[in-house]
């Protein structure tokens, strides 16, 4: 039999079990991440960060990230293998992102994954970056089923989604420009904090009060979509305008300005599914997800909104490979087919 029709067959009989083991790489941005999985659980997750790397140039050099994480994968992948107490032998399925995020960072990861599952004779699961951190609360609520209201908000990706099933998802509201995290990120750009500025804006905001007056990053009538450019570019004049003038900013006193609205808006409009929907599970899922902000102020109104609201430790927010192992889990469970090996990176998906 070929690889391929032997995978097919292998994944129909891991389909009926939840005790097989899965070994996810997640390689999309400036992680390089390898973790084992086996269900909902997490037998070890290991993430090498290049933070250090790229602050120097303000933000994610791609071509640097790539070769870093071709330096990382290896070594990592022996310490995620160490710390399960396993070996290549025993893993049953290879999961790997293959999107979005930057192709080739992308191409490192599935490269690897590609020739591991082929010389391994496993099936290869492709995994959707987005699923992946939705798929973080299944971990830290293993007792999570559908239907729940997810609010994703990444440095790419801000959604309101309702979940019905693995693979039936409505997608509530969305932003019309910026992401969330690419809006703090810029912020931070401007108020001259490091990279990456989600976290540096809210460790400034804690010193300051929210006493400028900014837009909102769209306040919901009938939608429940973003708009993030506005409240940039309000932040952006209200800096170069002082400057000109020569008055000085209080830039504590603008993080937390500009962090009140942008994690406001997503609380709102978070609590409006809610009661829209009748849904009363809200989960969250992406980096500005480790934002505390955020996280207070989501589970207060969510809660007055007359639903449970689950949190994933900080640590499952951002990038790493455990959400991409169970991910790959539920899209078994939900019939999924194994990956073919022409499987490309997908840097839009
Ligand atoms: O989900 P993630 O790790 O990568 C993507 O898939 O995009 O998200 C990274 C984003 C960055 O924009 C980062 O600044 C933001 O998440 N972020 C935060 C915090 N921690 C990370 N934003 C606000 N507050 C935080 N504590
Ligand atoms: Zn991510």
């Amino acid at each position: 039999m070929d690889y391929y029709s032997d995978c097919v067959e292998k994944l129909e009989n891991l389909r009926k079990r939840d005790d097989y083991t899965v070994l996810a790489f997640e390689s999309s941005c400036d992680e390089t991440a390898v973790a084992v999985t086996r269900g909902r659980k997490v037998l070890s997750s290991v993430i090498s960060s290049q933070i250090e790397i790229h602050k120097r140039f303000g933000g994610v050099v791609p071509e640097i990230a790539s070769r870093n994480h071709i330096l990382a994968i290896g070594k990592i992948t022996d310490e995620a293998l160490a710390e399960a107490g396993i070996t290549l032998k025993d893993v049953d399925v290879v999961a790997v992102t293959y999107g979005a995020g930057l192709l080739g960072a992308l191409l490192v990861g599935v490269s690897y994954a590609k020739s591991l599952a082929y010389s391994l004779g496993v099936p290869l699961v492709a995994v959707n970056h987005i699923k992946g951190h939705m798929a973080a609360n299944y971990i830290s609520a293993p007792e999570l089923e559908p239907p729940y209201i997810c609010l994703l908000a990444s440095g790419g990706h801000t959604y309101i989604l309702e979940v019905n099933a693995t693979d039936d998802m409505t997608v509530l509201g969305e932003t019309q420009d910026d992401a969330v995290g690419e809006a703090f990120d810029k912020v931070a750009r401007v108020l001259g904090l490091p990279y990456p500025g989600g976290p540096e804006i809210e460790k400034k905001a804690k010193e300051g009060k929210a006493v400028y007056a900014l837009p909102r990053a769209y306040k919901g009538e009938k939608h429940l979509n973003f708009s993030y450019s506005g409240l940039k570019t309000a932040v952006i004049n209200l800096v170069s305008n002082a400057k000109a003038r020569g008055q000085e900013i209080d830039a504590a006193d603008l993080a937390a300005s500009f962090q009140k609205e942008a994690v406001g808006v997503l609380i709102d409009h978070t609590a409006e599914a809610v009661r829209r929907t009748g849904i009363k599970t809200v989960t969250l899922a992406g980096g500005v997800g480790a934002n505390t902000a955020l996280r207070e102020g989501l589970v207060k109104a969510g809660e007055a909104a007359g639903a449970r609201v689950l949190l994933p430790p900080k640590k499952l927010c951002t990038d790493n490979a455990a959400m991409i192992g169970v991910c790959a889990y539920e899209e078994i469970r939900a019939g999924a087919m194994p990956a073919k090996l022409d499987l490309d990176a997908d840097p839009a998906l």
